[in-house]
């Protein structure tokens, strides 16, 4: 990309510009179901005052997904802060390349093929829902059906339990169609089963190095046939339900479905493996661990020689993983990429859990630094424990390393993720999720004057909505909501340097992927002309 062109009649302002996300804070119906209202928030009431406050779609096609039905997530919502531009997402990619059936035309299908000619099983791994955040089941049986039409004789899935992006509790829903589809398959000389499986939350899909443990548990469930045993993934799930009342999808222990005392799907030399999860953040460590010779991260015990594939690539900077079924969307000219061009510093920062959020999705799903001499990215150590024991998270320390980095003076570009109102709101506990919203309100009040005594701007606003719906009632009774909401999240401008007369701009509707233009003007250049409009322009 080019530098950036300065911006015409702009006055250079001392300090820098400020984009805090509230991971999952979005603006619903008032009312006690909304963890956002309930909280007790005099910064943020303050702020929703504002005169440059607006709200932004964050969830359907306005980010990329294939329809106003899809809710936002933090992948393709960070995508369009960062890149400024509505990318067609992953979950729509795979429904037109298997529609149009690309994904069987390349090398990859061929493979896997191949792999079941010469007598190997060809086995899934992926979240087993319709959250379309990660996976669709709808696309693993179109992969299913494929398989059988291609002659494929034995299959496996491993099917990792939901329950965050769908309700807490509806594994089954997911789970009896499957095995429901995979015994309809098993005719004529075909043998189609579930193997393993788990809670996501637990089983396979740790993010940004979180918790190597969860990879472990689900290569030892999947590969090696290691935990509890079943005699079908239902009853491992009824089971579940039945021993602990308080028990969620999401959270569920890793099993292996046996006959006798043997696995029935153990994963050996000569198999091939999809990971069918489209989305990367969660897919690159279970990838890592099939794909890479030498492997510190845990023991794998036996790695057997088998061909992986993930259904796209996670990691277009470390190509991760090495063979997948379709190409990514291409994020390219990303803000990060224009600003590194253009020589402004910038910092990025958040916790572990939503640290490549800030990096990795807001760089278009690319891993690295653009430009090292200019950039500094920070993560501080999430703990490990399920959020609604401690729904401050990190916001504090997180607050500590950005003031100090403003009062450094040194970066012109500052970016902070706050995960709490997501990852707690994921937790489905209210109380916990109130607490959330607080703790974020409490990092702004300290935030705020230190961005007012440097001179700075502040744009304060999210990627998707979650703890603005923490249950939604039926017949008088509470259903927990810990998906993200197709709410539209606030956006807030607050210009402390006074030296620009900013206005809102007029626009049919606002999106997040205005936000990167916007923080172009707001830093003194004008924004690439591919870019969707800025929400604001100068007077
Ligand atoms: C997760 O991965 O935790 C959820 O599926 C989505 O949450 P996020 O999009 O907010 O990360
Ligand atoms: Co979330």
């Amino acid at each position: 990309v080019t530098q950036l062109s300065p911006l015409e009649n702009y006055k250079v302002i001392s300090g820098p510009i400020v984009m805090v996300v509230m991971d999952g804070l979005g603006l619903g119906e008032d009312g006690e179901q909304n963890g956002v209202y309930a909280a007790h928030t005099p910064t943020l009431d303050g702020l929703f005052q504002e005169k440059l406050f607006t709200s932004l779609k964050a969830h359907g096609t306005a980010v990329g997904l294939p329809s106003d039905a899809d809710m936002g997530n933090s992948e393709v919502g960070h995508n369009a802060l960062g890149a400024g531009r509505i990318f067609v997402q992953g979950a729509k990619l795979i429904d037109e390349a298997l529609s149009r059936g690309d994904v069987f035309s390349g090398a990859a299908w061929q493979k896997i093929v191949e792999c079941g000619e010469s007598a190997g099983t060809v086995h899934f791994i992926g979240l087993v829902s319709d959250g379309n955040v990660h996976s669709n089941i709808s696309q693993l049986f179109q992969l299913l059906d494929a398989c059988a039409e291609a002659g494929i004789e034995r299959v496996r899935v491993h099917a990792l339990l939901d329950g965050r992006d769908v309700a807490q509790k509806s594994a089954l829903d997911y789970i009896r169609p499957l095995e429901e589809r995979l015994r309809a398959l098993s005719v004529s000389g075909r043998d189609y089963r579930i193997a393993s499986g788990g809670g996501r939350m637990v089983t396979t899909m740790d993010r940004y190095k979180a918790d190597w443990s969860v990879v472990e548990r689900g290569w030892r469930a999947h590969v090696l046939g290691e935990g509890r045993f079943f005699s079908s993934a239902s009853e491992a799930v009824e089971t579940f339900y039945r021993e602990d009342s308080t028990m969620t999808d999401q959270y569920m222990a890793a099993f292996v479905v046996v006959e006798g005392e043997t696995p029935v799907g153990t994963i050996e030399d000569g198999d091939a493996v999809v990971c069918f999860n489209f989305r990367g953040d969660r897919a690159i460590e279970i990838s890592r661990a099939f794909d890479e010779e030498v492997f510190q991260e845990f023991d794998r015990v036996r790695r057997p020689d088998v061909f992986y594939a993930g259904i796209m690539e996670y990691d277009g900077d470390a190509h991760i993983p090495r063979n997948y079924l379709v190409e990514p969307p291409l994020i390219d000219a990303t803000l990060g990429d224009y600003l590194c061009a253009s020589g402004v510093t910038s910092y990025a920062i958040s916790e572990t859990q939503k640290f490549g959020h800030m990096t990795y999705f807001w760089n278009g799903n690319k891993s690295g630094y653009i430009d090292e001499g200019l950039e500094l990215y920070e993560e501080v150590l999430s703990d490990r424990v399920t959020f609604d024991q401690r729904p401050w998270m990190k916001a504090a320390e997180i607050t500590d390393k950005v003031i100090e980095q403003i009062e450094a003076g040194e970066r012109k570009f500052i970016r902070l993720n706050y995960p709490n109102a997501d990852m707690v709101g994921h937790t489905g506990v209210p109380l916990a999720v109130e607490i959330a919203v607080e703790a974020v309100d409490l990092c702004l009040a300290r935030l705020l004057p230190a961005v007012e005594k440097a001179g700075g701007i502040v744009v304060i606003s999210a990627d998707h909505g979650n703890a603005d719906c923490m249950w939604t009632e039926k017949g008088g009774k509470r259903l927990p909501m810990v998906a993200h909401t197709l709410n539209p999240v606030p956006c807030i401008i607050k210009d402390f340097s006074g030296q620009n007369d900013f206005v809102l701009t007029d626009l049919a509707e606002r999106g997040l992927a205005n936000v990167a233009a916007t923080l172009c003007l707001l830093l003194g250049f004008n924004p690439p002309t591919d870019y969707e409009p800025s929400l604001l322009k100068l007077k």
